[in-house]
């Protein structure tokens, strides 16, 4: 089953033709952060018009680079939602021209489901699986028991993860987007500065990343008014110190709780190093559990997650 996705939900304007979910033909992506960083976040209108700018190019690019026939193509496939409304329309438009020219059927793709599914891209599930999806908009505990059933055991009941990420990254005066930048930063520092470990309790799934936002703005704060240089470095390693022990502990808990078999990371955060290796030292002290997460060309968003997503979702549906 041969997929052309959009995805333009944010920033990023990107289309992929995929085969069964695992066959990526091409993963066009055309990035807007360098428009974005004049304003250090993310403006709603000009990501709308920058995505219409681009978007029949980017379509143009993925099928010359899949080097496939129109006739080859079985489904289109869009994220419909979360996202800003006006970058959504544009995506959603398009796949409904391609699908009305081509007589093809629409597949409406979540992009949480899609940032889940990038991992199927290079690694099969073995379920149970435990997603930890960690964007710039949405921190989540997914269970999925079977392809295409998910389970949310928990959430963020303020800030995203990544959003934090940018915030502080934005405070501190260090560019856009935060959570590469801090995420570098942090290999250069220790986590010397005491911040809140926030875990919500032994029991909870549920994630707060506000009380930690403030806490490091507010000590960033302190150090200014003083005439004093806060060690950035250091700064931003306790930050993700805090930020990676809640994630891991949380993830850790669910899976024996839940007997997964797999442990993935979805979303822009699953790029972040400390992450990764912290999560891997934690999923190594189970019995029978493996951890996967996307390449790095996955983890942020592309249109290919949203084509391996459609793949189930076709099915699942029958579409
Ligand atoms: O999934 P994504 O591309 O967009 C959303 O669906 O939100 O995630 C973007 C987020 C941004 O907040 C960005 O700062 C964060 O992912 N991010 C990272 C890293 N790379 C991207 N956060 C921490 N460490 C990273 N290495
Ligand atoms: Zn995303």
């Amino acid at each position: 089953m041969i997929i052309l996705a959009i995805e333009s939900s944010c920033d990023e304007t990107s289309v992929a033709i995929v085969e069964d979910g695992k066959k990526v033909y091409s993963n066009e992506i055309f990035s807007q952060i360098d428009i974005h960083t004049l304003y250090g976040g993310v403006v709603p209108e000009i990501a709308s018009r920058n995505h219409i700018k681009k978007i029949t190019y980017i379509i143009d690019d993925a099928l010359k680079k899949a080097n496939i026939k129109q006739s080859d193509i079985d489904y289109i496939a869009v994220t419909s939602t979360p996202g800003l409304v006006g970058s959504l329309m544009v995506g959603v438009n398009a796949a409904k021209v391609i699908s009305y020219c081509y007589n093809l059927p629409i597949c409406y793709v979540n992009h949480i489901h899609g940032h889940i599914y990038a991992n199927y891209i290079e690694n099969d599930f073995t379920f149970p699986v435990l997603a930890l999806v960690v964007s710039g908009g949405h921190t989540e505990l997914v269970l999925m028991k079977d392809h295409f059933e998910f389970e949310i055991l928990g959430q963020t009941l303020d800030d995203a993860v990544g959003e934090a990420y940018d915030k502080i990254a934005r405070v501190v005066g260090v560019g856009y987007p935060g959570g590469p930048i801090i995420d570098k930063m942090a290999k250069s520092g220790k986590p010397v500065y005491p911040l809140p470990h926030v875990h919500l309790g032994k029991n909870s799934y549920d994630f707060s990343f506000s009380g930690l936002k403030s806490a490091v703005i507010n000590l960033h704060h302190k150090y200014v008014q003083n005439n004093e240089e806060i060690n950035k470095y250091d700064l931003a390693a306790s930050f993700q110190d805090a930020v990676v022990d809640v994630l891991c502990e949380k993830t850790i808990r669910a899976a024996k709780e839940f007997n997964v078999k797999q442990i993935v990371l979805a979303g822009g955060v699953a790029a972040n190093s400390g992450l990764r290796t912290k999560m891997t030292e934690e999923v190594e002290k189970l019995d029978g559990v493996t951890f996967s997460y996307p390449s790095m060309k996955y983890c942020t968003d592309n249109a290919a997650m949203i084509a391996a997503c459609a793949y189930f979702q076709v099915q699942k549906e029958n579409i």
